[in-house]
């Protein structure tokens, strides 16, 4: 599958002192006291933020934490938990910035900022034009990471990509298109495919796509 791929633009040394904007997938359960109660999310996040910073680029992260009401800030909402994990294994201060759509904030090549719960910003579940332009406007090059949102047209998953300078696949999104890519590109047959997890009501669309190139599929 041809697209561009973050780890490319790095060995070309593009990232260097760029603002590289990632989206990550950072939404982890927790419990009613808002502890996190499984972090493997945040760790596959942390690959596509250390290429970043190894290359030299100044580093926003974000991501949706549930589904909160837009314009409506709610201490549960807050990826405040998910920064000192974040933070704790990385090693490193990360620090959480809250109203960030303006770009009213800075970074510095070198550092890592996590942008507050995306989905609190009016526009991103709808993918609203005017929000993507002022995504765009944030960084030199976005980087899609989500892999377990890459299936929502958001602002922050689609909108951004076609407003951002450059947009390209981080490495977790990219590994996961690759062998997606190679699974379906010259199969063994009978070729069987499981899609498993919840909300499947909201994956129509890519369990009717996946129907087309498989001879079962199994929904668990
Ligand atoms: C998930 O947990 O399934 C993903 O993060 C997507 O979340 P969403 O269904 O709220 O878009």
């Amino acid at each position: 599958m041809q697209f561009i791929r973050f780890s490319d633009l790095c060995a070309q040394g593009q990232a260097k002192g760029k603002r590289v904007f990632i989206r990550a997938d950072l939404n982890v359960p927790q419990d009613d006291a808002g502890r996190i109660t499984e972090d493997t999310r945040i760790r596959a996040s942390i690959p596509a933020i250390r290429m970043a910073l190894d290359a030299g680029a100044a580093v926003m992260v974000t991501s949706h934490l549930g589904r909160p009401t837009e314009g409506e800030f709610k201490p549960e909402d807050s990826l405040a938990p998910v920064a000192a994990r974040l933070g704790q294994l990385m090693d490193r201060s990360v620090r959480l910035i809250a109203n960030w759509v303006d770009g009213e904030f800075s970074v510095a090549p070198g550092e890592v900022v996590l942008l507050e719960n995306c989905r609190l910003n009016v526009g991103e579940k709808k993918n609203k034009p005017e929000l993507a332009a002022k995504l765009g406007a944030l960084c030199d090059i976005f980087v899609h990471d989500a892999f377990g949102t890459a299936h929502r047209a958001e602002g922050t998953t689609y909108g951004i990509a076609e407003t951002a300078p450059i947009a390209c696949a981080g490495p977790l999104l990219a590994a996961e298109m690759d062998a997606i890519g190679k699974a379906l590109a010259n199969p063994k047959r009978p070729l069987v495919a499981i899609v498993a997890g919840s909300k499947v009501s909201t994956k129509l669309t890519i369990l009717q796509s996946l129907a087309k190139n498989v001879d079962g599929l199994i929904v668990a």
